[in-house]
């Protein structure tokens, strides 16, 4: 019992934290991402689908419930995320410090200063993206609840499209994210070995490039009057 309790704070624990909590992220991202793509069949469908997520479920579950309880898993898995992240930097710090940890790569370095940067600007992002299309404060011109195309097309077009211009400086961001979080997840869960290594790099790669590039089409569209 006092085991399963110090697993958490054993540096295998939290990386299977990282990599659990990352995994939920990244269904939720791949989910998000093809329902935005909804956006390209016009504004009755994109918004029926907004809808729909409110009413999943129903008569089982009330209105906007299906809704919570997602937001109950990923929420909860965040916070674990950058909890994992900020105690496991730490020990890492101190093992580095320690006289039995001389030499540590180089890349290995840039891999995880660009994880702990991007991961920071990443949650800043979230921040901005809640404000901008879920609660429509301060950073949209002229938000509407009941419809979200306006939202999105209205918030891409806005300050000379500078929101634009800052989600697709976010994706850059979160694609090395998913890049480094995928391949570290397929470490920890130990599925790479050295026949596979190649092969799971090019899947981390395949990854984080089709979920950035489906998301970044929905800016980029508005921005060349594709949609709008
Ligand atoms: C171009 C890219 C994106 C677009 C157009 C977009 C669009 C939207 C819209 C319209 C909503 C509001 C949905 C509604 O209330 O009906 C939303 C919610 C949300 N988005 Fe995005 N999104 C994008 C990228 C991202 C990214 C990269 C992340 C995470 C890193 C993200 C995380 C979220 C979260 C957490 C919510 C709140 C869901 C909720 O609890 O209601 N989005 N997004």
């Amino acid at each position: 019992m006092v085991g399963i309790l110090h697993f958490p704070n054993t540096t295998i624990g939290k990386k299977i934290i990282m990599a659990l909590s990352g995994a939920i992220w990244l269904g939720f991202l791949a989910g998000h991402m093809v329902g935005n793509l909804k956006i390209f069949m016009g504004a009755e469908h994109f918004n029926e689908y907004a809808h729909g997520l409110r009413t999943l479920g129903e008569p089982i579950l009330v209105y906007g419930q299906a809704l919570w309880i997602a937001r109950l898993v990923v929420v909860p898995a965040l916070v674990l995320h950058v909890w994992a992240a900020i105690t496991l930097s730490l020990l890492n710090m101190q093992a580095r410090d320690s006289k039995y940890v001389q030499h540590r790569k180089l890349n290995a370095n840039a891999a995880q200063l660009s994880m702990i940067f991007g991961g920071i600007a990443l949650f800043l992002f979230i921040i901005f993206h809640l404000m901008h299309f879920t609660l429509g404060v301060l950073v949209h011109p002229s938000f509407n609840p009941n419809d979200p195309y306006h939202n999105v097309i209205a918030g891409f077009q806005s300050y000379f499209y500078i929101p634009a211009v800052i989600y697709l400086i976010a994706l850059a961001a979160l694609s090395l994210h998913l890049y480094h979080g995928t391949w570290s997840m397929f470490q920890t869960l130990g599925l790479n070995n050295k026949t596979y290594t190649k092969s799971l790099r090019i899947l981390a790669w395949l990854v984080a490039i089709s979920i950035t590039a489906g998301f970044a089409l929905v800016p980029l569209s508005v921005m060349f009057g594709v949609v709008g």
